[in-house]
C-alpha cells in the first residue's frame, strides 16, 4: 500500500446506507483492509445507534456521522456535544439553520472536549444544498431565487464566518467554493457517479476523478459501491480513478 493509495482511500467516504448493523457490517467486512472513511447516516444510526459507531471506531475507522442537524441552537448544541462524545471524526449540520445554530454546534463540541481530554475535535461541516436539489426545485419549491451555485457559495461563506471547517456540496461546486473560501476550507462532495452508473435521486453528479480534479477534499460514495455486484472491486476502482486524477 503506497502513500498515494492511503491518501486517496482516506479521502473516499463510503456511505453505509443500510437498515441495520448486520447489513452494514457485511459491507465493512468486504472492504476490510481498505483505509477508507465510513459514513453513518440516519437510516443506520436510527436503527443501530451509538453502539455501531463505537464498533467502527474500535476497528480503527475514521467515521463521518451524517445526521444533518437542523434545529434551534440550544438543541443543536446538545446534539453536537453528544456526537463529539462518541468520538466521531466528522459530523454535520444544515447551513440553513443560520449562524447562531452553527456556532452552537461548535460550542457543543467544545463542551464535550472540555470534559474529556481523550477526545479530539471532529471536523464540523455544513450542508449547503443537497446534491438531490436541482435548479428547478431550489427556485420553485424551496423558494430561493437565483442559481444553485450562488446559493451554495452564499451558504459556504456563512459557514466559514460561523467558524466551521467546511461544507457538503456537489463536486460541481468545489472550485467555486475554493475560490470563495480558500484552499483550507473543506469540501465534502456526495453525488459521485463513476461513468456509466445510475444517478438515482441525485441531481448534481460528477465522476470520482472529476471531483478530485475540481478540488474536493473528500468524496462520498454510496450506491455505486453498496449496490455493486462486487463492492470491493468498485471501491478499488474508484480509488484508482482518484489516484489517476
Ligand atoms: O448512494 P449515493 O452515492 O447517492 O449516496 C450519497 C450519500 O451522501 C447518501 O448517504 C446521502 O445521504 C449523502 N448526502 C448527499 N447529499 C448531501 C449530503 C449527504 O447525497 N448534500
Amino acid at each position: 500500500m503506497n502513500d498515494k493509495y492511503t491518501e486517496m482511500a482516506g479521502r473516499l467516504i463510503v456511505a453505509l446506507d443500510y437498515p441495520d448493523a448486520e447489513a452494514a457490517s457485511a459491507l465493512v467486512r468486504e472492504l476490510e483492509g481498505i483505509p477508507c472513511y465510513l459514513k453513518v447516516g440516519m437510516q443506520l444510526y436510527y436503527a443501530a445507534g451509538p453502539a455501531f459507531v463505537r464498533e467502527l471506531k474500535s476497528k480503527g475507522y475514521s467515521v463521518f456521522l451524517d445526521l444533518k442537524m437542523h434545529d434551534i441552537p440550544n438543541t443543536v448544541r446538545g446534539g453536537a456535544e453528544s456526537i463529539t462524545r462518541l468520538g466521531v471524526d466528522m459530523f454535520n449540520v444544515h447551513a440553513a439553520g443560520g449562524t447562531a445554530m452553527m456556532k452552537a454546534a461548535l460550542d457543543g463540541a467544545e463542551s464535550a472536549l472540555a470534559t474529556d481530554p481523550g477526545l479530539s475535535r471532529p471536523l464540523i461541516i455544513a450542508v449547503t444544498q443537497l446534491t438531490s436539489t436541482s435548479q428547478e426545485t431550489l427556485n420553485s419549491e424551496i423558494g430561493i431565487q437565483g442559481s444553485v451555485q450562488d446559493a451554495v457559495v452564499h451558504y459556504a461563506k456563512l459557514t466559514q464566518s460561523a467558524g466551521l471547517d467546511g461544507v457538503v456540496a456537489s463536486a460541481q461546486e468545489s472550485a467555486l467554493i475554493r475560490e470563495a473560501c480558500g484552499q483550507q476550507f473543506i469540501t465534502v462532495t456526495p453525488g459521485i457517479r463513476p461513468a456509466g452508473s445510475a444517478a438515482g435521486d441525485q441531481a448534481r453528479v460528477l465522476t470520482p476523478g472529476e471531483a478530485i480534479r475540481q478540488g474536493s477534499h473528500y468524496i462520498v460514495v454510496g450506491r455505486p459501491i453498496t449496490a455493486a455486484e462486487n463492492p470491493r472491486e468498485a471501491a478499488e476502482h474508484i480509488i484508482k480513478e482518484m489516484i489517476e486524477a
